[in-house]
C-alpha cells in the first residue's frame, strides 16, 4: 500500500513540476504544490522527513531574543546553551518546529525567513499566550477583560467575536497558536489563575470555552489560529490552591464536573490540548496515557496535538519524581500522547536516542509529524509564511477592536449592592476616588504586559471623563497593595469628609511584569486569604468614618470575600479584570450611561472557610454544618448580578412529561418592567429532586441574555438536552432516571419561579 501511495504521490510530484518554479533542491514536491490536497501534501512531506526533521518538529522553543535573557530563568540554568545563534542554525537543520513568545513582527518574519533555509523549508508555527486578547506581544494589541470577565457577561457571540479578532491581530504579527482558553472548572478560589478561567460551572465554561475555540480556530484558514485547550486538568483544585500543586478529585467529580469543558472543546474541534502541571490522583498529567491517549483521543476523538506545558515534561523527574531521567519522562510522556515539546535544550537527542532503542515507536513520531505539518498546512504556512508591516498597523488595535473591548468590559461589570446611591450624578457632585487600584494597569490582569498608557482609561481617568464641569475629581494615590502607609489612610478619611461621595478601587493586582511583590495574584501567585489584603480594608474602615456614601470598586481576577464591606459601604461594583477600557465601563455604569447586567460565574464566599461552597452542592450539604461566626450561606451566590431596571418573569409553557430519552423545552416571557433600557441574563437551572446517587440541587443546564428595552417582552426559548437531566448511576454508567425534575429559573432581580416536570 506503502509503495503505491508513493508511487501516486511521484507521479503527482511529476506532474506538478512544470507548473512552477523549482524549488531549493532543483524540483517542486507535492507537499510544495498548494493544489494538492493537505492530506497529499502531508503524507508527502512525512515521507520526505528523517528521523531528526520529524522530531525537530516536535521541538518549541521560546522566542528567540527574549531566549536570550532567560538564562536567567531557574528552569533554564542547568544545560541551558540555546541561544540566538543557536536558534538560526537549529532552524536551518531542521531542528525547530515552534516557537513560543517571539517578540514583535520583525522577529517572527526572520526566524520564518531562516525556515526556508532547512532542507524541506518547513515554516515555523510561532505561538505565544495571547489569553485575552494579544497581551504578551511587543506589538501591542486590543486588551479585552480577562476570562472571568468574559464569563461574567453570558454573551457567548460576543467572547466569539473577542477570539476571532484576536486572531486577527495575532496573523497580522506572525502568530499562529494561542494557549487559550483555559477551560478548567474552579473549586479553590486561593488559586492565582481564577481570572483566567470562565468559573465553577461547567456548563458555562464548556459554552464559553466553545466560542472561544470557534472564535479563533474559524475555518482555520488565514485569518485564524490555532486554539489550546488547557489544562487538562485539576488545576482549580489542587492542594492548597498552590499553582501546579497535586489534585485528588474522585472519579464521579471528574467526569461530572472537570471533564465536560474539554468534552466540549473535543466536540468542536479544538486543535490542541495542553496537560496541567499537577498530578491528578497520583499521576501526573503529562504522563496520563489513559486520560490522554485512551479517554481523550480514542473514546472522545481527539484528533489535533498534544503540546507539553512549560517544560512540564523534565518536571515528572525534576519535581513531580515519577520517572528517574529526564530522558525516561520525555519517553513516559511521547508516549502517552505529548507531541510538542515545550521548551528545553535536551528532548531532540534524547528522543532519536529512545527511538534508536526501541522506547519509542517511529510510528508514535510519525503521528506527532504528520499533526503537526497538518496544522502548518491548514493555517496556510507554506505559502504565506511573512506578514507585512502595513497588515500589523491596520490591524492591532484597530477601532472595532477597541469597540469591542469597552463593550465587553460594559457587559463584564457585577452590579453587587446599591443602595440607591448610584447612578451618581454627573453635576454638582464632589467626588473622592482613592484605593490602591484606581489608576493603574492592574485592571489588565494577567498575560498582558503594560500597554501603552494612552490606549488605557483607569477607573480615575474613566470618572474624569464622564463628569460635567461643575463636578470636582479628588484623587488620593494610596500604593501598592502592600505598601499602603497609615498617613494616607488618615489622609484619605479626612479627604472623603470634604467630598460628597466616595469612590475606593481596590482588590487584587494581577497583572504581570511588575515590580517584586507587586503582582498579588496571577500564574503562581496563589493567595492564603479571599479578604481584602494589605490595609485595603483598614482604608474602606476609615473613609467610612467620614459618612459619606461609599461606592466600592473591585478589580481582580478571583472572588474577594468581604462581608464587613457588604454591609457598610452603599455599593458595590465587581469588575474583575475589564481591560484596557475597563475604567471607561466602570465610569459609565457608576453614572448611568450604561445599566450594568454583568452575573457571577462565582459564588463569592463569606471568607476562605467557604472554599468549597460553590453552588452545585449536593443536598446534604446543608443539612448539619455550622460555624459560629458566620451564615451558611456565600455572601452571593453564582449568577448574583444587579440592574438598573426590573424585569418579570413568566414560565408560559414547558414539557410536562418526557421519557428519560427526551430533551426538554421551555419558553419564558420575560419584561422589562422598570424605566431603563437593561440587559437580562435568563438562567434556566434544573434538578433531578431523588435520583439514587446524590446529585447537586441545581445546574444550570441553559442561559441566553437578551436585551430589552422599557417595556418590551421577549419569548426566550430553551431546549435542556437530555444529557444534561442526566448523572453516573452507582456503575459509573450514566443515566437519566425516571421520576420527578424541578425547573428553575432565576432573575437578576432574585425572582425565583419553579415548575416540575416528570420523565417517565
Ligand atoms: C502556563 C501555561 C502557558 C505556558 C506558556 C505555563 O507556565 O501554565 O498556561 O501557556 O506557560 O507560556
Amino acid at each position: 500500500m506503502k509503495i503505491i501511495i508513493t508511487f501516486i504521490v511521484f507521479c503527482i510530484s511529476l506532474s506538478t513540476f512544470a507548473q512552477k518554479d523549482l524549488n531549493r533542491n532543483g524540483r517542486i514536491d507535492v507537499y510544495e504544490n498548494e493544489n494538492n490536497s493537505i492530506d497529499l501534501r502531508v503524507l508527502d512531506l512525512v515521507t520526505q522527513m528523517t528521523l531528526e526533521e520529524k522530531i525537530g518538529q516536535m521541538c518549541q522553543y521560546i522566542g528567540w531574543r527574549t531566549s536570550e535573557k532567560e538564562t536567567k530563568n531557574e528552569d533554564l540554568k542547568v544545560n541551558y546553551k540555546f541561544s540566538t545563534h543557536d536558534a538560526i542554525d537549529l532552524l536551518k537543520e531542521g531542528k525547530i518546529g515552534s516557537f513560543l513568545f517571539v517578540e514583535n513582527q520583525k522577529d517572527c518574519n526572520i526566524l520564518q525567513q531562516a525556515s526556508f533555509e532547512s532542507r524541506l523549508g518547513i515554516p515555523l508555527l510561532l505561538a505565544i499566550d495571547a489569553i485575552h486578547g494579544n497581551g504578551m506581544t511587543k506589538e501591542g494589541g486590543t486588551i479585552y477583560p480577562t476570562e472571568i470577565g468574559m464569563a461574567s457577561t453570558f454573551d457567548i457571540d460576543l467572547v466569539e467575536k473577542i477570539a476571532a479578532q484576536t486572531a486577527l491581530e495575532m496573523r497580522s504579527i506572525g502568530y499562529h497558536w494561542t494557549f487559550s482558553p483555559n477551560i478548567e472548572v474552579v473549586y479553590d478560589y486561593r488559586w492565582g489563575r481564577c481570572g483566567e478561567t470562565f468559573g465553577e460551572d461547567p456548563f458555562l465554561v464548556g459554552q464559553m470555552g466553545k466560542a472561544m475555540i470557534k472564535g479563533y480556530q474559524g475555518s482555520l484558514d488565514q485569518t485564524n489560529i490555532l486554539a489550546c485547550a488547557k489544562h487538562f486538568v485539576g488545576g482549580g483544585i489542587s492542594n492548597n490552591g498552590y499553582n501546579g500543586s497535586p489534585a485528588d478529585i474522585s472519579e464521579r467529580t471528574l467526569k461530572e464536573e472537570f471533564f465536560p469543558p474539554f468534552q466540549e472543546a473535543v466536540k468542536a474541534g479544538v486543535y490542541s490540548i495542553m496537560p496541567a502541571h499537577n498530578e491528578i490522583n497520583g499521576m501526573p498529567c503529562h504522563m496520563h496515557e489513559s486520560y490522554l491517549n485512551d479517554m481523550i483521543r480514542k473514546d472522545w476523538g481527539f484528533t489535533g496535538l498534544y503540546v507539553s506545558d512549560w517544560m512540564d515534561m523534565e518536571k515528572l523527574y525534576s519535581i513531580q519524581k515519577t520517572v528517574s531521567s529526564e530522558t525516561e519522562a520525555f519517553e513516559k510522556s511521547v508516549n502517552a500522547g505529548l507531541d510538542v515539546h515545550m521548551h528545553g535544550p535536551k528532548f531532540l537527542e534524547a528522543m532519536i536516542q529512545l527511538v534508536k532503542e526501541g522506547k519509542v515507536q517511529e510510528k508514535r513520531i510519525n503521528e506527532a509529524a504528520t499533526i503537526i505539518v497538518k496544522s502548518k498546512f491548514e493555517l496556510g504556512l507554506f505559502e504565506n509564511r511573512l506578514t507585512k508591516r502595513q497588515n500589523v498597523k491596520e490591524t492591532v488595535l484597530k477601532k472595532e477592536h477597541r469597540e469591542t473591548a469597552l463593550e465587553a468590559a460594559r457587559k463584564s461589570l457585577v452590579l453587587l449592592k446599591n443602595n440607591n446611591v448610584l447612578p451618581l450624578k454627573k453635576d454638582n457632585n464632589k467626588i473622592f476616588i482613592t484605593g490602591t487600584l484606581a489608576d493603574n494597569q492592574a485592571m489588565l490582569g494577567d498575560w498582558a504586559i503594560p500597554c501603552d498608557k494612552t490606549d488605557v482609561i483607569t477607573p480615575l481617568a474613566g470618572v474624569k471623563q464622564s463628569l460635567n464641569k461643575t463636578s470636582t475629581v479628588d484623587y488620593l494615590d494610596m500604593g501598592s497593595i502592600f505598601s499602603m502607609k497609615d498617613s494616607l489612610i488618615k489622609e484619605a478619611r479626612d479627604r472623603a469628609e470634604e467630598s460628597d461621595v466616595v469612590v475606593i478601587v481596590v482588590g487584587e493586582h494581577g497583572q504581570r511584569n511588575q515590580k517584586p511583590n507587586y503582582q498579588t495574584l496571577g500564574e503562581n501567585v496563589d493567595r492564603p486569604v479571599l479578604c481584602l489584603r494589605g490595609k485595603q480594608k483598614e482604608l474602606i474602615k476609615a473613609v467610612h468614618q467620614s459618612g459619606k456614601p461609599i461606592i466600592l470598586v473591585l478589580i481582580g481576577g478571583g472572588p474577594i470575600a468581604i462581608p464587613w464591606e457588604v454591609e457598610n459601604v452603599d455599593a458595590i461594583i465587581q469588575a474583575w479584570e475589564p481591560g484596557m477600557y475597563g475604567g471607561k465601563a466602570i465610569a459609565d455604569v457608576i453614572f448611568g450611561d450604561v445599566n450594568p447586567s454583568g452575573r457571577l460565574p462565582f459564588t463569592i464566599p463569606r471568607s476562605v472557610g467557604q472554599l468549597y461552597n460553590h453552588y452545585k452542592l449536593k443536598p446534604s450539604s446543608y443539612a448539619r454544618g455550622q460555624f459560629l461566626e458566620q451564615a451558611r450561606t456565600p455572601l452571593y451566590p453564582f449568577g448574583y448580578g444587579l440592574s438598573y431596571t426590573s424585569f418579570e418573569y413568566e414560565i408560559i409553557e414547558y414539557s410536562k412529561s418526557i421519557s428519560t430519552s427526551d430533551d426538554v423545552h421551555v419558553k419564558i416571557k420575560v419584561k422589562n418592567i422598570g424605566d431603563k433600557i437593561g440587559d437580562e441574563t435568563v438562567m434556566l437551572y434544573v434538578n433531578d429532586i431523588i435520583s439514587s446517587v446524590a446529585t447537586p440541587i441545581k445546574e444550570l443546564a441553559a442561559f441566553k441574555r437578551i436585551s430589552l428595552g422599557v417595556g418590551e417582552e421577549r419569548v426566550v426559548e430553551f431546549t435542556i438536552k437530555n444529557k444534561q437531566l442526566s448523572f453516573l448511576d452507582k456503575n459509573m454508567k450514566r443515566i437519566v432516571e425516571a421520576g420527578d425534575f424541578e425547573l428553575m429559573l432565576e432573575g437578576s432581580n432574585r425572582v425565583k419561579l419553579k415548575e416540575i416536570f416528570n420523565a417517565y
